[in-house]
């Protein structure tokens, strides 16, 4: 007993870089979309990167301006202090403020004619002080010293003078000036990155949706060169999932992952960069938590692919079965099988619950540790930070802005999760559609083919043909006949004899696996699948009808079939009045959006198509088994007509409608029985004949054989 076809079979386990390569192999086409995207996310990172230092600019530059160390010169040497920063004039001299590294070389070796001057604080009272603190925060004491104001830090006497309003106004003004120029700034990144951003995504979107916009191209081509074993094998839902969800999670990887991926890292590149550049010890402190990450993420990598490949595999079978059973509901009905059938479905679902489950569980862990870690970056940052700020070897400034580069630094930490998860969710879609496109269509066209003639004679010729669904299963056995050219054969036998087994190698549906088949004298594994198969037109039992009008059913997308041609094969099968007869005629819409045909007139449809398509071979399936007695005259009429000059091959089980067939070949357990005209059978008083008899008492109170 064979699998069923609902265990959906483990798909072939491609490598990472394998999957990858194949991947970008798509977005190739694409590239400058790409770069130009990275360019534009490069830009947007320098807008968010740069608001904390903007941040940190004003606290300590601004806010923590006032009391920074200055040079003070005399009006003359005023030049001399323009290259430190800002000059200030006030009561006949110049000063400027010094950054701390200025601060440290002016220290080591003060500068010629410029003297070291501060402003501090005691008691509502600034003073400007000559001479530096050890540090901004150092405590200070108003005092006196020989009579004159003076203050009192650490043990040092500084010599002081009272500032009044309008001079800490002019000392203050730059500051004023900082918070606007900077306060548009940081405006400005926040507008910047927003417009970026919009750009961006959009260009992703773009370049996403038409990459799998391709693909699902690819994947229909592909699938409509399968051959039917490989529709035997994959249900329908199945394949739908690979086309329409699969190739979704793909678009996820190519507009949202691979570029914001790419900005991730700069992000974190980023940040390390700036962290470091601040201040070497708060950065190292708060990378004390990444090894905890990695092995974290370690796991997640572990335990989430094996998850998502799980979901996909039971979401495909859930969407088999569903589709499954929708197109049989009338059978479940019938039989009142709804019970049971939604006992399976229960099954299924609850699996795809419980796989969805776990991933959410996964993530729902992973992503608040992720958290946790930066928050613990944090704390760590607090506690030394704070320590740091007091003792003035780090400013206020550095670790404000450092909390911010930590919750910088774990957003994308944490959003790589769920990209991990798109990207394991892309890989494993990936991976089912590789193995789909990899599927090579069982029926290939010989590497050098020979062409039919551009008229077709149409002798069919099987030559010792062995033929098996499934190996070892042999369905013909040994079968030979030979069609001429322009003959009317009939196939007759009990089911499953293997008459539409012997209608489907003709169309080479399925390839055979011992002798030949030849169509004037050419092996038809030579020729060309679609000149082959535009030399054929099959009516089967059972007709499939496409979305779309009347004639459009008949035309089959075969623009060079005219509308009157479509009428004049609608005609000959006595459908012609009945279609007129609709409200809309040949545009009558058919199916889903439209009327319904009864089988009969389905089968009547087909033949239209048959007709129309002027095939050199023509088929018939069991193609009058639903046709009333009096239409199925005058089909069989029309085509009386339409078979003159071509090969046309007849199933039935009717033997009344064959008995004018030039050969009647008898099948019997997928071997040929007999071959011959029906009085030939007739005379042999063999399998035909008894077959005969029991048809003709049966029918001859109603209507004798002609
Ligand atoms: N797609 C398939 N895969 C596997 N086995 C198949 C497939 N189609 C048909 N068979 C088997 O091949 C055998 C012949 O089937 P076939 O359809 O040719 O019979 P038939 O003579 O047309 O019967 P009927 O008169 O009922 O249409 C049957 O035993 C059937 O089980
Ligand atoms: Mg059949």
């Amino acid at each position: 007993m064979s699998r069923s076809i609902h265990e959906e079979k483990a798909v072939k386990q491609f490598k990472d870089t394998q999957l990858l390569t194949r991947l970008l192999s798509y977005a190739k086409p694409y590239w400058k979309m790409i770069v130009l995207c990275i360019a534009l996310a490069f830009l947007i990172v320098v807008a968010d990167l740069a608001r904390p230092y903007i941040m940190k600019v004003v606290i300590d530059g601004h806010i923590n301006g006032l009391n920074r160390p200055m040079l003070a010169a005399g009006a003359e040497q005023a030049e001399s202090l323009k290259r430190y920063g800002r000059v200030v004039e006030w009561d006949g001299k110049s000063y400027v403020r010094l950054d701390e590294e200025d601060a440290a070389a002016a220290q080591a070796s003060p500068p010629e004619g410029a003297e070291a001057v501060q402003i501090v604080r005691t008691d509502g009272q600034y003073w400007l002080i000559a001479g530096w603190l050890s540090s901004p925060q150092a405590a200070v004491q108003a005092a006196e010293a020989d009579g004159r104001a003076a203050v009192l830090s650490e043990g040092r006497t500084f010599a002081a003078a009272p500032l009044d309003e309008a001079a800490l106004a002019a000392f203050r003004a730059q500051d004023y000036a900082g918070f606007v120029r900077l306060g548009v700034l940081f405006l400005l990144t926040v507008i910047g990155a927003a417009a970026l951003s919009y750009l961006q995504s959009n260009l992703l979107q773009y370049t996403g949706q038409t990459i799998i916009f391709n693909i699902r191209q690819q994947l229909f081509n592909h699938l409509s060169r399968m051959s039917m074993s490989y529709f035997d094998r994959n249900p329908v839902g199945r394949l739908v999932v690979r086309v329409t969800q699969d190739t979704e999670s793909l678009n996820q990887l190519y507009s949202q992952v691979v570029v914001n991926l790419v900005k991730d890292v700069i992000v974190l590149v980023g940040i390390v960069a700036v962290m470091l550049h601040m201040s070497v010890e708060l950065a190292l402190l708060s990378f004390t938590v990444i090894p905890v990450l990695a092995l974290l993420t370690f796991w997640y990598r572990r335990v989430v692919r094996e998850a998502q490949r799980r979901t996909r595999t039971i979401l495909s079978r859930l969407n088999a079965f569903l589709a499954e059973n929708l197109s049989g509901i009338r059978i479940t009905q019938l039989f009142i099988r709804e019970e049971r059938q939604r006992e399976q479905f229960d099954y299924h679902n609850t699996a795809y619950y419980r796989a969805g489950m776990r991933g959410t569980v996964i993530n729902s862990i992973f992503q608040p540790a992720i958290g946790m870690m930066g928050n613990l970056a944090i704390a760590l940052l607090l506690w030394y930070g704070g320590v740091k700020v007091i003792d003035s070897s780090i400013t206020f400034g550095i670790v404000y802005a450092f909390t911010h580069y930590v919750r910088q630094f774990f957003q994308p930490l944490m959003s790589l999760a769920e990209k991990y998860n798109q990207i394991q969710q892309a890989m494993v879609g990936a991976e089912r559609i590789f193995d789909m496109l990899d599927e090579k269509p069982a029926i290939a066209c010989s590497d050098n083919p020979k062409h039919l003639p551009e008229r077709v004679r149409g002798e069919i010729r099987f030559e010792h043909v062995w033929f098996a669904y499934n190996e070892g299963e042999w369905v013909l056995k040994d079968v030979s006949f030979t069609i001429q050219p322009g003959q009317t054969v009939a196939f007759v036998g009990a089911t499953g004899a293997g008459k539409s087994s012997i209608i489907q190698l003709i169309n080479r549906f399925y390839d055979i696996q011992k002798g030949s088949i030849k169509l004037d004298g050419i092996d038809i594994r030579d020729i060309p699948l679609d000149e082959l198969r535009r030399s054929i037109s099959v009516v089967q039992q059972d007709v499939f009808l496409f979305t779309g009008d009347i004639a459009s059913n008949i035309r089959l997308n075969d623009h060079e079939i005219t509308d009157e041609q479509v009428r004049e094969a609608a005609r000959m099968v006595h459908m012609d009045d009945y279609v007129r007869s609709l409200p809309d005629g040949y545009a009558t819409q058919l199916g889903e959006r439209g009327i319904n045909l009864s089988l009969g007139q389905r089968q009547l449809l087909s033949f239209a198509r048959a007709i129309a398509h002027q095939p050199q071979i023509l088929i018939l399936d069991e193609a009058t088994s639903n046709i009333d007695t009096e239409t199925e005259l005058i089909v069989q009429d029309a085509l009386h007509n339409i078979s003159q000059g071509r090969t046309t091959l007849i199933v039935a089980h009717r033997l009344s409608t064959i008995q004018h067939a030039d050969q009647i070949v008898v099948m019997h357990k997928g071997k040929v029985r007999e071959i011959g005209n029906h009085y030939q059978l007739i005379a042999q008083r063999g399998y035909y004949y008894r077959l005969y008899e029991l048809q003709y008492k049966e029918q001859s109170p109603y209507r004798p054989a002609r």
